[in-house]
């Protein structure tokens, strides 16, 4: 597929939403994709669905701790392009219960490097000057991957904070979140506490050594979320939704009819220190890919 079939838009913060992203934690930008570019993503996916063959791996995503369980698939996804099941896909028998297309959990966690298409709308100079535009020297994506939540099985994401997954010296992550589809109520739209970011970082999720499969979740904080806080996300199809590191939110299960695919990429600043321990590492050691610089800065 021909990357210039993929129109992108082109985005200037204001200095209210700058500073909307530092008090609360998040931007919500709606409808800033355009339909036909989030229809060209969703459309790729499904023909690398059709290419991925679901006898050679079954790992299942979740963000349960009593249940995660970490495997060499999910650890050395980082420059892959990686397919996870939802947690609800299969039977008593390990049958899968519906069709492939509406079993997988999340595909990652490099289509930001692996695939050309996703490549050229990850990387794309537009996010370079938003990420700059918030406060990070030097952007470069480290993450992707595409949600499905699909419809009646999505499932839920607990409350976390994503720079507990990925940790940078000092904080800089900023995930950013497009709704490939409209994201609302029913179908499992993000939630999130104004605010909480500056709260600090709860947890971090660690190799045990470096290289090790061996993951542990470290307390840094005590502190329990105050789930009366929580705002709801619901956005348009094309929306962006920018998320702060430490901005605590979740979604929760889709139990609708309605899918609510999302693809999010993580970024962070090339200027800060990208520990070992981190479970996201690739394997020839580069994990940061830089995105496009900037036209508009
Ligand atoms: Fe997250």
């Amino acid at each position: 597929m021909k990357t210039d079939t993929l129109a992108m838009p082109s985005l200037q913060l204001t200095a209210d939403q700058i500073e909307q992203y530092h008090q609360q934690g998040y931007l919500v930008i709606e409808s800033l994709l355009p339909a036909k570019t989030c229809d060209v993503l969703k459309s790729h996916m499904g023909n690398l669905l059709q290419n991925f063959d679901p006898t050679t791996v079954r790992s299942v995503f979740t963000t349960n701790e009593q249940v995660r369980h970490t495997d060499q698939y999910f650890m050395d996804s980082a420059d892959k392009v990686s397919f996870f099941f939802e947690e609800e896909a299969f039977d008593a028998q390990g049958e899968l219960r519906q069709s492939l297309e509406l079993s997988i959990n999340k595909v990652g966690h490099g289509l930001h490097s692996q695939d050309a298409l996703f490549k050229a709308f990850s990387l794309d100079a537009v996010w370079s000057g938003v990420l700059q535009q918030l406060g990070m020297a030097q952007p470069a994506a480290v993450q992707s991957m595409y949600i499905f939540k699909q419809p009646s099985i999505g499932g839920e994401v607990n409350c976390h904070q994503d720079s507990t997954f990925l940790f940078t010296q000092p904080m800089s992550v900023i995930g950013l979140w497009f709704a490939i589809e409209e994201a609302t109520l029913e179908n499992g739209c993000l939630w999130g506490i104004p605010g909480g970011h500056k709260i600090g970082l709860l947890k971090r999720f660690e190799r045990c050594a470096p290289d090790a499969i061996e993951t542990k979740m470290v307390t840094i904080k005590e502190h329990q979320w105050d789930n009366s806080e929580l705002v709801a996300l619901p956005v348009p199809k094309g929306s962006l939704v920018i998320l702060n590191g430490e901005f605590p939110h979740l979604s929760y299960a889709n139990r609708s009819s309605q899918s609510r695919h999302a693809y999010a990429i993580h970024a962070v600043d090339q200027a800060c220190h990208y520990p070992q321990e981190n479970w996201l590492q690739l394997s020839n050691q580069q994990h940061l890919v830089p995105f496009a610089a900037p036209t508009n800065i």
